[in-house]
């Protein structure tokens, strides 16, 4: 029996919910399987597909990077155990990959899609019933959702954005910046608005850069990637 009735949209801040769901590499409790790292939890439209190979290939390549920042990922859709176990093959040969390290859930009941709201109603398989899109939750150590991005089935992501994110969401947390338009690690960031005139020489010691503006308002300022 598949349901249709979806969850509540999560918010960023929002507490990701646990749940146990069966993957290609046993059962899981989401909480313990994430220990105390960040997660990334990636929906794709069905396997045996080929923009999901290529994507799913990707993410296996990129496993340091995400080692690096202390993020497990673990990728979803609605297929079985048996069906993943069979499609890591393809993957795996398409990307040239010795192994494949992260798990697929088997949502073949849809509970987990629909909880999560990752159904995509234009995008339906040959019973008619929809599958999911190619959803992107990043979940930090605390179990807070943190990124929540939505694409359709035929536009494949770009991880190296995901990445790029992830710096971003773990540097800000710590330091009183923002990233800019196209920021990548090392680049200059904003000193957050929040940050008062007489607080900057404390917590910027190596100066600022304040860019003058028509309005004559200071907010726009600059700093080296703290
Ligand atoms: C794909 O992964 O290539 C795909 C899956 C569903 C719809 C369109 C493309």
């Amino acid at each position: 029996q598949i349901s249709t009735m979806s969850g509540k949209a999560l918010n960023i801040g929002d507490q990701f919910p646990n749940f146990t769901a069966e993957t290609s590499e046993g059962r899981i409790d989401f909480y313990d399987w994430m220990q105390d790292s960040w997660a990334i939890l990636f929906s794709h439209p069905a396997d045996f597909t080929p923009v999901c190979t290529t994507e799913l290939s990707r993410v296996a390549a990129l496993i340091p990077e995400f080692q690096k920042r202390g993020v497990k990922p673990i990728a979803l859709s609605c297929d079985t155990v048996e069906s993943h176990k069979g499609w890591i093959e393809d993957i795996k040969s398409f990307g040239k990959l010795s192994s494949f390290d992260y798990p697929i859930i088997a949502d073949d009941k849809r509970e987990l899609a629909l909880k999560f709201n990752m159904l995509d109603k234009d995008e339906i398989n040959a019973e008619g019933i929809p599958l999911t899109c190619r959803a992107v939750f990043v979940v930090d150590d605390k179990k807070k959702l943190r990124l929540s991005i939505l694409y359709p089935a035929t536009t494949g992501r770009n991880f190296d954005e995901i990445l790029r994110v992830i710096d971003s969401l773990q540097l800000t947390q710590t330091k009183s910046v923002a990233t800019p338009a196209d920021w990548k690690q090392g680049g200059k960031c904003m000193v957050l608005p929040t940050v008062k005139a007489e607080d900057v020489p404390k917590l910027f010691p190596d100066g600022i850069e304040t860019i003058e503006l028509p309005s004559g308002k200071s907010y726009l300022r600059i700093t080296p990637q703290p």
